[in-house]
This record gives structure tokens, C-alpha cells and sequence, in this order.
């Protein structure tokens, strides 16, 4: 189906399209194994990780993206998908079990304490071996000096976000994801500008990683 039908079809709110990030992970995937996509929003990413062959677990708290994926989930017969309302900051996160997490621009709708509190739990809930994949924004993005300018600061790089679906914004520091991930093996680092994939802005101030548990 085209882009647009699908789109309309649905009343996805954002482009249905697969992120970069993750299209670039692929290439360091063997095709299998267990996903979880972390803040899977509309799904975009989750239906892609399935089609490559993933038994994916996709968990968001957002209702209405979650209502539209369902839909084309069943639509597209993804059986290998499971949709599940949780909040990814006090999800259960199981230990040693995903081959994959994936956990694209959800870091940065959290205050920077909770990305903290889940930072370890995500790294025992890979397998060794298992990759996680993660995008941010950072701290070169043009709306965090509108931020810095205009709103309380309430913790570092954090700010109560002005509109949209999440509470918080936590615009990462400089290294900060190669900080974190510095126990894994890294295999792609940007920092960096990048266009914006929701066609929103001109272009936002990303940090990018795929990393490998090593043990
Ligand atoms: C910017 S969107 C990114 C969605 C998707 N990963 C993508 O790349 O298009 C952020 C997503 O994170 C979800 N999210 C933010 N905080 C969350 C939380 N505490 N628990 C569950 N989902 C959350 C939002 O509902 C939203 O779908």
C-alpha cells in the first residue's frame, strides 16, 4: 500500500516510515531472536524488526499509537508482534532475554534520573552478545536553547516539555551515550545534526548508538 494511503488508512499521526538508526542496526543483526522496542510509538520500527524475522515485544503508554498499530498489526497478519500499554520506566524489564532492544527518541521524553533508573535495567535485560540500539536528542538540538531560555531547568539538560504526548524533555550531554555504553561494544556512534524524520524541523541535534553486551 502507498505511504500516504497507509497513512490515512490508519490516522497515524506521524510518517508510518523506519527510523535510520534502525535500518542501519539491521546490518549488525543476524535476522532472529528476541526485540523489545522501547517507546515503539506508531510501531514503524516494530513492523519492520518483524518482517526482518524478530519476535518483537513492543511496549508504549500511549494509547492512541498503540490503538493504530494494533490495527495494522492484525491487518499485515504480524503475529510475531506483541503490543503490549506499559510505562518503559517501571516496566518489568525480564534479565538476559532480548537479543535486541531497541529504543529510538524515548530517552529524551523522560527526565534524565529515570533514564538512570532504566539505563541498568535495560543493559541486564540484553543477553550477552545481544545489541541495543538507541537515538536521543542531544545537547546541539536548536530547541534546547528555546528550553534554556524560557523554562526552569528542573534536573541537568531537563525540562517539563511545552506540548506533545510526554511530560519531559532530557536533551543528552555531550558523549553521554558512549559514556553509558562504555562496558558494551560499541559498533556505530554519532553525534551530530541530523534531519528531523517527523518532517517537523529543520534539523534536531541526535545522538545515536548500537552496542554490543560483551558479557
Ligand atoms: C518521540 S516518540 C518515538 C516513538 C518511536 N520510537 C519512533 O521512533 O517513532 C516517543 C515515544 O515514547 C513514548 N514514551 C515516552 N515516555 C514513555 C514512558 N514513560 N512509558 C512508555 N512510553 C513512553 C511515547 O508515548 C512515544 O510514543
Amino acid at each position: 500500500m502507498k505511504q500516504s494511503l497507509l497513512e490515512k488508512k490508519y490516522r497515524f499521526e506521524n510518517p508510518f516510515k523506519v527510523d535510520p538508526l534502525v535500518r542501519k542496526a539491521v546490518h549488525y543483526l543476524n535476522g532472529g531472536g528476541r526485540l523489545l522496542d522501547v517507546g515503539c510509538g506508531e510501531g514503524a520500527d516494530s513492523a519492520f524488526f518483524a518482517k526482518e524475522g524478530h519476535q518483537v515485544t513492543a511496549i508504549d503508554k500511549n494509547d492512541e499509537y498503540l490503538k493504530r498499530f494494533r490495527a495494522y498489526r492484525n491487518d499485515q497478519k504480524l503475529s510475531n508482534i506483541s503490543i503490549l500499554r506499559r510505562d518503559v520506566i517501571t516496566y518489568r524489564y525480564p534479565r538476559n532475554t532480548y537479543d535486541v532492544i531497541s529504543c529510538i527518541l524515548v530517552i529524551c521524553c523522560m527526565k534524565r534520573s529515570e533514564f538512570e533508573r532504566i539505563l541498568g535495567l535495560l543493559k541486564r535485560s540484553i543477553k550477552p552478545g545481544g545489541i541495543v540500539v538507541m537515538s536521543a536528542r542531544n545537547y546541539l538540538d536548536p530547541e534546547m536553547n528555546d528550553y534554556q531560555s524560557t523554562e526552569k531547568m528542573i534536573e541537568p539538560n531537563t525540562f517539563r516539555k511545552k506540548e506533545d504526548c510526554c511530560r519531559f524533555v532530557y536533551f543528552v550531554e555531550k558523549n553521554r551515550l558512549r559514556e553509558v555504553f562504555a562496558d558494551f561494544d560499541i559498533l556505530y556512534y554519532f553525534e551530530g545534526f541530523a534531519p528531523c524524520k517527523y518532517g517537523e524541523h529543520p534539523k534536531h541535534g541526535d545522538s545515536y548508538i548500537i552496542c554490543r553486551r560483551t558479557k
